[in-house]
């Protein structure tokens, strides 16, 4: 558990040469035209710009030890630690993604600290109605700013903005987001207070609603209430939806659980419920895009 986050970070951002390629599976022999595409998943970032090169992991790569041989923090990470990652690995990630990885129609922006789901998530299969469109995107799945471990220097709202800025610049450098559409998702480290996210208006989702502005995405009320939306990808044929599943964990003490009628939980399951019903009723696909809360 303690080794895990760093690792995982690392070894995401060396997955990210894994696009995915989506495609209709039940196309049938006579139905040549199909439909292909690819997109990236990108996650969990956790970028942490107070990452000290040359620290002590065991004081997360803030500060150093007095004992030299015990500050063994790379300049790229510290792998096998609970540290997140410094600017070069991320900046050294982006340059990779920007060099080779263009040909995607959407990214997702997305969370979570396990590997192999991570990297199951980009193995999505799709049904799609047969048709001569190829689509490039890229999805950006949630978990940005750094984890809230440090009790010596705790993460305040601003840091986990600029850290969400950060991140929102990178992409905006490395890709040009007018044609790859960038989807984000809510992480539990997205929040001001780890796991913690109230239902309704609130700064943190004001906030992120102006930052993801120039990415031209679907944030209506529900984003500005809850923190979901849906995304077209290519209207008709795919729509992302990007859930918070903040709301239907435990862990989350500002919302009651989701088995209440009316909680936060429960209004978003009968919305996921709706949405699904719309895109069976258009024959069009949806991909769910969640982080899951640890
Ligand atoms: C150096 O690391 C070892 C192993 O984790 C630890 O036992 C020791 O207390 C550390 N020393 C200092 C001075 O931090
Ligand atoms: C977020 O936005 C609100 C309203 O626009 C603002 O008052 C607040 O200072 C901003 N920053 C944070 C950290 O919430």
């Amino acid at each position: 558990m303690f080794a895990k986050t760093l690792f995982t970070s690392i070894a995401l951002f060396a997955l990210l040469g894994q696009t995915a390629v989506a495609r209709s599976y039940h196309d049938r022999p006579h139905r040549r035209r199909h439909w292909e595409g690819k997109f990236l998943h990108v996650t969990d970032i956790h970028v942490d710009p107070t990452y000290l090169e040359g620290s002590d992991p065991k004081q997360l790569c803030h500060r150093v030890s007095d004992l030299a041989s015990n500050n063994t923090a790379g300049v790229y990470g510290a792998l096998g630690t609970n540290c997140d990652s410094p600017i070069p690995l991320v900046e050294s990630s982006f340059g990779f993604m920007h060099e080779h990885l263009q040909n995607v129609d959407f990214i997702i922006y997305t969370g979570k600290s396990n590997l192999r789901k991570s990297l199951s998530r980009t193995h999505y299969r799709m049904e799609i109605p047969a048709t001569d469109i190829v689509i490039v995107f890229a999805i950006c799945p949630g978990d940005t700013a750094r984890h809230d471990r440090d009790v010596v220097v705790p993460r305040t709202s601003t840091d986990v903005l600029s850290d969400h800025k950060m991140v929102v610049d990178y992409f905006h450098k490395n890709f040009d987001t007018k044609r790859v559409k960038f989807i984000p998702t809510l992480g539990n480290n997205d929040e001001y207070l780890h796991d913690q996210i109230a239902f309704g208006p609130q700064p943190l989702l004001t906030n992120l609603t102006k930052l993801w502005a120039p990415f031209n995405l679907n944030l209506g009320e529900t984003f500005a209430n809850g923190g979901y939306f849906t995304q077209d990808v290519l209207p008709g044929k795919l729509q992302v939806i990007s859930m918070n599943t903040g709301y239907f964990y435990a862990k989350n003490l500002l919302v009651s659980d989701c088995d209440k009628a009316g909680s936060a939980g429960d209004v978003q399951l009968q919305w996921i419920q709706a949405n699904l019903q719309k895109a069976r009723h258009g024959h069009y696909s949806v991909y769910l895009m969640q982080v899951y809360f640890d």
